[in-house]
């Protein structure tokens, strides 16, 4: 485990230089200064993950140094004292505003050694959150579109370039993946932002309330009609309207939208003046439109209509590098919505969150997190706080595989190594705890079986 320490040195003189050379010949990355201000730059520069200071430095005094640290700088890193003798109750305070210990000269080095791969070992269950959050912010952002993935990446960088056109959109993919955010996102960073952004669920209503919804209906038009009513198209007029579940939508509907994509026009239910709007149209699904087509149930010149671009979202089980991101955006997010105080989570439980299939995708593990970070206790989400569902003892669709009894050990021995990686997400230590052998034992098969 690599180990980067950064030394604050006070008035110690020799002691100091001992621990510096005694830290370097074990192969830690030693970073020295004797001033504040470079520690806090060094700090917010280089990846540090402990901090050996002396209580007594020049100009402030070691309880506000450690106050900075934790409430500004880097919250994540641990802080260990080293100092002459001071009075027991500065110690006391000091371990009470969060230091992680507290060492006097002369130094026991073997002591201070295991003190300090023990507070990295602590620190090492924490998903590295402020380092996260740092790469959210700077490159994996449009609006609040999280992804560091290859396909999430090309999802955001054509909704960057199709958004500002004046083009209709599709998008298609598994419940959960985020196409209404990206509808949002193409709205509101389109030239239509400021006008209204309009979302029918087309699958909520019955075919008569859905052509009513859509164009609006006259008044006394069908029993209780009972004042004009402006369709949603109306009211998305010069925005945007996003019409989700388009594969719900009943053929007489369809005939009606079809025209309203061709001619920009179309007549409220029950009357006959023709109403002419400008609405940029996005829909959404999370069927095949395409065996809707051939099964006669939607049609083909509608759906040539809207699909001028088509996005596709992918599943979150294909794309598990976006899970670390995603947990820590929506651990700040739950955060600050909920007034929590949650730092990360731990080992134990990214494996869980990196090993399952994620069927309800970003929304379940949304709702994961949710459910864990208001039962936790501490402000580290532990794995028993997660749904039981999630805990690997629970068999999942494709865990399972049919084996002729005629197939010779080594293939077997290979798809078995395959299926227990996927579903590990590639994690190979993970894979070789539930396989029960050794990492290296499996990183030597897995190179072996391609
Ligand atoms: N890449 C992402 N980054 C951040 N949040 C995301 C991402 N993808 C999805 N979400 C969040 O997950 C939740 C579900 O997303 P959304 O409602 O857009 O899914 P959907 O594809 O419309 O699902 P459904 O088909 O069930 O309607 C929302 O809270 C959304 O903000
Ligand atoms: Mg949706």
């Amino acid at each position: 485990m690599g180990l980067n320490l950064l030394l604050v040195e006070g008035e110690g003189g020799m002691e100091w230089e001992k621990v510096r050379a005694y830290f370097r010949k074990k192969g830690f990355a030693v970073y020295q200064t004797a001033s504040v201000k470079e520690a806090y730059r060094v700090l917010r520069n280089e990846p540090i993950h402990i901090v050996l200071a002396d209580f007594r430095l020049s100009g402030i005094n070691g309880i506000s140094f450690l106050a900075k640290i934790k409430k500004t700088v880097r919250p994540q890193v641990e802080v260990i004292f080293l100092s002459g003798r001071v009075p027991l109750s500065a110690a006391i305070e000091a371990m009470k505003a969060g230091a992680y210990d507290f060492h006097e000269f002369p130094l026991n080095h073997r002591l201070l050694m295991a003190v300090v791969e023990k507070a990295r070992e602590k620190q090492s269950l924490f998903v590295e959150k402020v380092e996260l959050e740092r790469k959210v912010r700077e490159r994996f952002n449009f609006g609040n579109i999280v992804g560091r993935s290859k396909p999430m990446q090309h999802v955001i960088e054509i909704v960057g370039s199709v958004a500002p056109k004046n083009v209709n959109i599709l998008l298609a993919g598994e419940t959960g993946t985020g196409k209404e955010m990206i509808a949002n996102a193409i709205h509101y960073n389109s030239p239509r932002s400021s006008k209204p952004f309009i979302k029918v669920n087309c699958a909520a209503f019955n075919e008569g309330v859905l052509e009513s919804e859509l164009f609006g209906h006259e008044k006394g038009s069908f029993t209780g009609a009972i004042s004009k009513r402006l369709g949603r198209f109306e009211l998305a007029n010069g925005g945007t309207i996003f019409l989700d579940e388009i594969g719900d939508v009943p053929p007489q509907t369809q005939i009606k939208l079809l025209r309203v994509l061709q001619e920009k026009e179309f007549e409220r239910v029950g009357g006959n003046e023709t109403i002419k709007v400008d609405v940029r149209v996005i829909a959404a699904t999370n069927q095949d439109l395409k065996k809707l087509i051939d099964s006669g149930k939607f049609r083909e010149d509608l759906y040539y209509r809207l699909n001028v671009v088509r996005l596709e979202l992918p599943p979150l089980r294909e794309r598990k590098e976006d899970i670390a991101l995603l947990v820590s955006y929506f651990i700040n997010k739950l955060n600050e919505e909920k007034d929590y105080r949650i730092k990360g989570i731990t080992k134990e439980t990214m494996q869980l969150l990196l090993a399952y299939r994620w069927p309800g995708n970003v929304r379940e593990l949304e709702n994961a997190l949710e459910s864990a970070m208001a039962l936790a206790e501490k402000d580290v989400i532990e794995a028993r706080y997660l749904p039981a569902f999630l805990s690997l003892a629970q068999p999942q669709n494709g865990d399972h595989y049919h084996i002729p009894i005629d197939l010779p050990l080594r293939e077997i021995e290979r798809e078995v190594i395959k299926h227990t990686l996927d579903r590990a997400g590639g994690n190979k230590s993970l894979a070789s705890k539930l396989l029960g052998i050794g990492l290296r034992t499996l990183q030597r098969k897995a190179k072996e079986f391609q």
